[in-house]
């Protein structure tokens, strides 16, 4: 099938290059040109285990162009893919989406199909078709299909989805955008599009809750001298629970579940429903990376001022390069905000200019930034991070303390160097 997918972000860009390998023609467009030509190098602009290798191999199903064109008009299919970022009431800022919607019908033929793939409020669809009813001067039906693709596995999660979502009320647009994915093998769910739409938020919202059900938990943990790990995995264990997404940690971040919980709650608000649940979830991430701080600060005590502390991982997980709400910026802001000196080390990703990143130092490896370093980080668990000698850190470190803020190392080999080892709701490990 003739396929566009406009906005080649995390989400558009997997789904071009899915698409390209299940045989699809794709037109992929983004207005940003230095992407666009990146692309057309056949190099992929971001950081996603074997997407590179896959565009290489369906290089001759894909092109790339800046802008919306005369040749969307062969496109049978278009998926809108444009960022959602919130805007400053804390909603989805949707003027891309209608920006695309304009461009998108003024070249459409009859019988094309309009996907929207961003993340968008209940409603966003019927808004949609109707510009594109305007523009256009003929119905062109609009399908929601939410993405539930998580960075650092996405063209997996692309090829082996849990289910694929179809909202919408014209039969034969619903069955065109199905074909497409003929070659995925998940279960195709077909809905009304306000319920596709409120999908996508539902899911990232119960996820949200859950890690920050772990973290609150973790530090009642803290404090009766019980194990997070071990609660977790005995509540995880229940079937009607499942294990996923109970990990307490540092805190949640991404460009997708703290943007996905304030868009939730402003549309809950303008419909006169407090979402009080997902707003708690908000505030309690929050929480998690200040308590992790402080921890930090109030084990330094006096000896903050000036103290050197190393962060282990800067990027929101392991797996990508986004820096995009990620803990290691809360952590970073609140050690300088104490007067601490802060160093940090990430296999990939690089804050360049980025503000929330600003008075950061970065070391040249793991082991170079712990050189000197009062106290050290870990924020986020990369391998690399697993496999470093602790006898060589604490030989390294000026201090000795090492908080494990995703309970990622082993806690005998830290202690066993010699180093005060602490970790996220589990007091019984933790060392003096
Ligand atoms: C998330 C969802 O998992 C995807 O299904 C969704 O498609 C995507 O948002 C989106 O809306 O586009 P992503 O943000 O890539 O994917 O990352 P996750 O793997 O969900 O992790 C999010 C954050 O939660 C990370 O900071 C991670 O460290 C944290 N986390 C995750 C925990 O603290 N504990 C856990 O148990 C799991």
């Amino acid at each position: 099938m003739q396929v566009a997918v406009i906005g080649l972000g995390y989400v558009g860009l997997v789904l071009a290059v899915g698409l390209g390998g299940l045989g699809h023609q794709v037109l992929g467009v983004d207005a940003d040109s230095s992407r666009i030509a990146v692309l057309a190098r056949g190099e992929i602009p971001l950081h996603e285990p074997g997407l590179a290798e896959h565009l290489a191999r369906h290089r001759d199903h894909l092109r790339f162009s800046e802008r919306v064109d005369d040749r969307l008009a062969e496109a049978q299919v278009v998926f809108v893919a444009v960022g959602t970022p919130p805007g400053v009431t804390g909603d989805a800022d949707l003027s891309a989406v209608f920006r695309v919607a304009e461009a998108v019908g003024a070249r459409l033929r009859r019988g094309a199909v309009v996907v929207i793939k961003s993340t968008v409020p209940v409603g966003t669809g019927a808004r949609v078709e109707a510009i594109l009813r305007r523009v256009a001067g003929f119905s062109i039906p609009v399908v929601s299909n939410p993405e539930f693709l998580a960075e650092g596995s996405a063209l997996a999660d692309f090829q082996r989805p849990d289910r694929i979502i179809l909202g919408g009320s014209d039969a034969g647009a619903m069955e065109r955008v199905a074909g497409l994915f003929a070659g995925v093998g998940a279960p195709v769910l077909r809905m009304d599009r306000e319920s596709a739409e409120l999908s996508k938020y539902a899911s990232n919202a119960m996820l949200a809750v859950r890690i920050s059900f772990m973290n609150e938990l973790s530090r009642l943990c803290e404090q009766v001298g019980a194990d997070v790990t071990k609660v977790g995995e005995s509540v995880g264990l229940d079937h009607r629970i499942g294990p996923a997404f109970l990990r307490a940690g540092a805190g949640f971040g991404g460009s997708c579940f703290p943007k996905d919980l304030s868009a939730l709650e402003a549309l809950g608000m303008r419909h006169g429903v407090r979402l009080g649940v997902v707003e708690a979830a908000s505030l309690a991430n929050v929480a998690q990376r200040r308590h992790l701080a402080q921890r930090v600060i109030d084990a330094l005590g006096e000896g903050v001022r000036g103290a050197r502390v190393a962060l282990w991982g800067l990027a929101f997980k392991p797996g990508t390069d986004d820096l995009r709400e990620a803990s290691a910026g809360a952590l970073l802001r609140d050690l300088i905000a104490a007067g601490a000196e802060v160093v940090g080390w990430d296999p990939v990703a690089r804050p360049g200019d980025d503000p929330v990143f600003s008075g950061l130092s970065l070391a040249e490896g793991p082991l170079e930034a712990v050189d000197g370093a009062d106290a050290l980080v870990l924020v986020t668990e990369w391998d690399h991070f697993l496999t470093v000698d602790p006898e060589e850190v604490s030989r390294r470190m000026r201090g000795d303390l090492v908080f494990d803020g995703r309970n990622a190392l082993k806690p005998d080999a830290w202690t066993g160097a010699g180093l005060r080892y602490r970790c996220v709701g589990r007091p019984a490990l933790e060392t003096e």
